[in-house]
């Protein structure tokens, strides 16, 4: 099956695909773990900067070892490529998914960006699943914010721009910023599920990313993948098990210089939070 047989899967099932970033072999193995034990699905994502950290070659291999070794569908997300060749690289480096974020640009070049790619993706292999954004998110992902974050409401996508745009680009799944926040703030997030809701009813059969999963209440989490979300991206609430675990560790162990000692917590730490969100978002024995 490809990534977009299970997001349609996912789709139909009522259920969402889980989506994590990572930079390193640490944080790789462990979500790996959870989701051989729990037999999920998963999407790895690497940022423009997360992937120039751990390569590209470097990554696909490593996704590819654990296909093979724990027989699992990985696939392997270029996350938030900001520019037309910026994805088609990512595509050139054999990439399973593309998301190109075009968002803070204007409607106009946002469709003309994203349809280039698209265009450019699907020449190449038509299994590769494309994502595309419209409306944006003001805060950047692994940041603690202090301070309350307010989302101002022209960042919202509007239902009728995502119709417009899904139908003009031919994305395979489409961002919404529906009060959705990268990072962690000092207010808690809150989800505009009318408005998730409102898109879906627009947007026909194409599937629905929620990007900003860390710090979500569950139920929150629950009703957006019933309003019709059906792939979620967590990625600093990843970040911070890994610090918090490496921090106890060396503080407890200060003389350690084994690096598979010092990681052994923190691949356990990664493992165990990737296990809760797969278990929220009912990927559980979805292969
Ligand atoms: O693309 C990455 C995500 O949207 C992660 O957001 O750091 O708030 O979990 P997060
Ligand atoms: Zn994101």
């Amino acid at each position: 099956m490809t990534l977009n047989d299970y997001l349609n899967k996912a789709l139909k099932e009522g259920w969402a695909v889980a989506h994590f970033n990572i930079s390193d072999a640490v944080t790789l193995a462990g979500i790996c773990e959870a989701a051989k034990e729990l037999g999920a699905p998963l999407m790895i994502g690497t940022s423009e900067g997360e992937r120039k950290f751990i390569g590209s070659a470097q990554a696909r291999v490593m996704i590819n070892a654990y296909r093979d070794e724990y027989k699992l569908p990985i696939f392997l997300n270029a996350d938030h490529h900001k520019s037309v060749s910026k994805a088609q690289e990512a595509v050139d480096a054999d990439y399973d998914s593309i998301h190109i974020d075009l968002s803070v640009a204007k409607l106009e070049e946002n469709i003309k960006g994203t349809k280039e790619v698209v265009a450019y993706v699907k020449s190449k292999n038509k299994d590769i699943s494309v994502e595309g954004e419209v409306g944006y998110l003001v805060t950047e992902s692994s940041k603690i914010y202090k301070e309350i974050i307010e989302i101002p409401p022209e960042s919202l996508t509007k239902p009728e721009e995502a119709a417009r745009f899904v139908q003009e680009t031919g994305v395979d799944r489409f961002a919404p910023a529906v009060g959705n926040l990268h990072g962690i703030a000092a207010n808690v997030k809150k989800l505009d599920i009318a408005r998730i809701e409102a898109i879906r009813s627009l947007i026909g059969d194409t599937t629905m990313v929620l990007h900003g999963g860390s710090g979500t209440p569950d139920e929150q989490i629950k009703n957006a993948i019933e309003a019709g979300i059906n792939n979620i991206h967590i990625n600093t609430e990843l970040r911070v098990a890994y610090a918090d675990a490496l921090r106890k560790f060396l503080n407890e162990n200060p003389e350690e210089t084994t690096p598979y000692k010092m990681f052994a917590p923190v691949i356990e730490a990664i493992k165990q939070k990737t296990a809760e969100k797969l278990k929220l978002f009912g990927s559980v024995n979805r292969i």
